[in-house]
């Protein structure tokens, strides 16, 4: 077999591949993705199973351990979560301190790397006990920095976690209570919330997962990877299109030019318009996510008795693109982002706490991949090659 970790070295011979299209750069056994097909598995279950059956909680022990966990384990972990849900009182100062208008993924991101400030003594990634400390409280706090970034923005007072709530119904207690009335969960609300988080949980090699990667490579700690892995999420290229989708559907309604007539600035290239939601790297066939995305958004619509032109524009705008040789030609189909943002607003989320809700779906995934990075023996820094096209060695002007 080629060590191709040699070639550069034995024989001067590099690939240049932009945006790493075919290039593996590691071996995993999370999460399984056949993009032609348009099959999803984690640990080799069928997305469409995990996301009906499992809790978020117990998605994430399967992506993180590899199996289902027994109902004990579920208890013992979820248990450990709730324990670890409080934020030290500085980091309020801290939030405090940030712009009231600052985006919500700045200052999840902010406030992740800040968290590794308070736990300097158990972030040894080589240390088990460290890596399952810092496991716990990465799922035990995002969820309520997410809530304060979001209670900072609408200028509303944090909430203390109420720890004999669910995780889900936790987080959706922190976002939508107040100080001033008691808050009942809307079981609708909280079925639809964890479903959309099982969805994000994994993807494999994506941008952001292969940036806690590359920032774990070098050894830093999980705090540090996973607040870099939060901004790479941040891109609209990303985790951002979530948000840039409902931006483009309130456009699209409110400057009345018609949904064909978007679709044909988009096909003219020299217009710079994306289909925000639309194609993806790896599925060349409907992503299998976003059709579980698409049943969620009419029933939790329904459920909630929100009516909303925006799904309406979305389903108008999937419809035509879909019978549209530019799209059908260059096999662009809806992705996950292109209907969790109907749902979000129908939540009540406002539109800048879309990608944090993407950045908690996907935590479980991302601490699995940083996990196993450390425990395959092969890991080696990443730093990948160049091809130098800049100028010659040239001499400075005399002087
Ligand atoms: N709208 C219009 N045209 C598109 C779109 C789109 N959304 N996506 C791809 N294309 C076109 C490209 O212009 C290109 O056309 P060409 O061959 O004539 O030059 C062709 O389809 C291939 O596109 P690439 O950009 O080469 O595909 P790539 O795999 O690099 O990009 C990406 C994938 C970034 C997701 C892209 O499809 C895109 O920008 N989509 C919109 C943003 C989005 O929804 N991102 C979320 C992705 S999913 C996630 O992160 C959860």
């Amino acid at each position: 077999a080629i060590d191709v970790s040699r070639l550069t070295k034995d024989t001067g011979l590099t690939t240049l591949d932009y945006g790493f299209v075919n290039t593996a750069a590691v071996k995993s056994r999370i999460t399984y993705i056949d993009g032609d097909q348009g099959i999803l598995r984690y640990r080799g279950y069928p997305i469409e199973q995990v996301a009906k059956s499992l809790t978020y909680l117990e998605t994430a022990w399967l992506l993180i351990y590899g199996e289902l966990p027994s109902a004990s384990e579920l208890e013992a972990f979820d248990e450990r979560i709730r324990r670890h849900t409080l934020l030290h009182e500085d980091l309020k100062r801290f939030f405090d301190a940030l712009p009231y208008d600052a985006h919500p993924m700045s200052v999840l991101s902010s406030g992740v790397s800040a968290l590794s400030t308070y736990y300097q003594d158990s972030t040894d990634p080589h240390k088990p006990e460290d890596l399952e400390i810092s496991t716990i409280r990465l799922l035990a706090k995002l969820p309520v920095m997410a809530a304060y970034a979001h209670k900072k923005s609408i200028g509303q007072a944090f909430l203390y976690p109420d720890n004999s709530l669910s995780f889900v119904d936790n987080f959706l207690r922190l976002n939508f209570g107040t100080l001033a009335e008691p808050y009942e969960v809307n079981p609708v609300l909280s079925k639809a919330l964890e479903r959309l988080l099982i969805l994000h949980e994994d993807h494999e090699q994506n941008a952001s997962t292969s940036t806690v990667r590359l920032v774990g490579s070098t050894e830093a700690n999980m705090y540090a990877s996973i607040s870099a892995g939060i901004n790479a999420l941040f891109g609209p290229l990303h985790g951002g299109a979530n948000e840039a989708v409902l931006t483009m559907l309130a456009q699209i309604r409110d400057s009345g030019e018609g949904v064909e007539k978007f679709v044909e600035k988009v096909k003219n290239k020299q217009s710079g318009i994306r289909l925000m939601g639309f194609g993806h790297r790896v599925y060349k066939n409907y992503d299998p996510r976003a059709k579980l995305v698409k049943e969620s958004a009419d029933e939790v619509l329904a459920a909630l008795g929100v009516q909303d032109d925006l799904l309406d524009i979305a389903k108008e705008l999937e419809g035509i693109a879909l019978a549209d040789d530019y799209f059908k030609e260059r096999r662009l189909y809806p992705n996950v982002d292109f209907y969790t943002g109907v749902i979000y607003k129908a939540m009540g989320f406002p539109t800048r706490m879309f990608t944090v809700l993407f950045a908690i779906g996907r935590l479980p995934g991302w601490i699995a991949h940083y996990r196993e990075m450390f425990d395959d023996p092969q890991t080696k820094i990443g730093r990948p090659q160049q091809l130098y096209v800049g100028s010659p060695q040239r001499d400075l002007p005399a002087r």
